[in-house]
């Protein structure tokens, strides 16, 4: 399957519920595409299959692992975790995708030492879990790509990727694609981390926005240019 086969793919997880615009759609199925036959995918929250259907959909020869426990409240629960199912089905990609309906950190221990080729971290946005998941990295071969959604949008993610800067974790910043964050793992200079750095503006702006839509203010987010109903992702 080749890059050409994005639009296709994009309009079957469209029609997903989810969190994931068409561009960063596109920045996942490139990581995908770029994987050799046989990788392993890890992708920490699900959710009803959005992004696991554009990861298992960019090559019919990797597998990806979906960890997500199904959490309540917004998320759905129960009604998400069968939805998952189904949309994963239906896609036709049910063969290539592994579900683990645990916590992302329950599953880390579990995990051996079975390879990571590429890691897409969206799951618990608190600082703590978001950290441990971006430390996946550790166990992956430089040149994998790590994808970390919600960074520079949500304050968890955002904290979790400045310890990992503090930590020097092994993930050089590439750029983002709205709030999907694109690294690469490998030694981190200080490019990396001023490249980030240079996020601040546009992470300020998020948090501004995201309390004015709290506060129900709408109008002034969107003269701050804000358009979407949800919050920026
Ligand atoms: C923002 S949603 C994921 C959206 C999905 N990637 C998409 O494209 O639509 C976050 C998901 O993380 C899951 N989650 C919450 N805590 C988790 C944890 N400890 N480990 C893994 N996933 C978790 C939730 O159940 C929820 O489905």
């Amino acid at each position: 399957m080749g890059a050409d086969a994005f639009p296709a793919v994009f309009g079957v997880a469209d029609a997903i519920p989810g969190w994931l615009t068409r561009d960063q759609a596109h920045a996942l199925f490139d990581a995908a595409t770029q994987l050799r036959p046989g990788s392993t995918v890890v992708e920490i929250g699900s959710h009803q299959g959005r992004s696991t259907v554009v990861l298992a959909g960019a090559r019919p020869d990797v597998t990806v692992v979906s960890i997500d426990p199904f959490v309540g409240g917004k998320y759905g629960g129960d009604l998400a975790a069968r939805a998952f199912a189904r949309h994963v089905d239906d896609a036709g990609v049910a063969d290539r995708v592994e579900s683990i309906p645990q916590p992302s950190e329950t599953a880390r221990r579990a995990w051996g030492d079975r390879p990571v080729d590429l890691l897409y971290v969206d799951g618990a946005h608190d600082p703590v879990h978001a950290y441990q998941d971006i430390r996946w990295a550790r166990t992956m071969a430089p040149g994998s790509r790590v994808l970390v959604h919600d960074s520079f949008s949500s304050v968890g993610v955002t904290l979790a990727l400045a310890w990992a800067v503090a930590r020097r974790e092994p993930l050089v910043y590439d750029r983002r694609v709205g709030s999907l964050a694109v690294f690469t793992v490998g030694r981190p200079g200080l490019g990396s981390a001023a490249r980030m750095l240079r996020e601040l503006p546009w992470f300020l702006r998020n948090v501004v926005v995201k309390t004015l839509m709290r506060l129900r203010l709408r109008p002034v987010a969107r003269f701050l240019g804000h358009r979407d109903a949800a919050e920026p992702y």
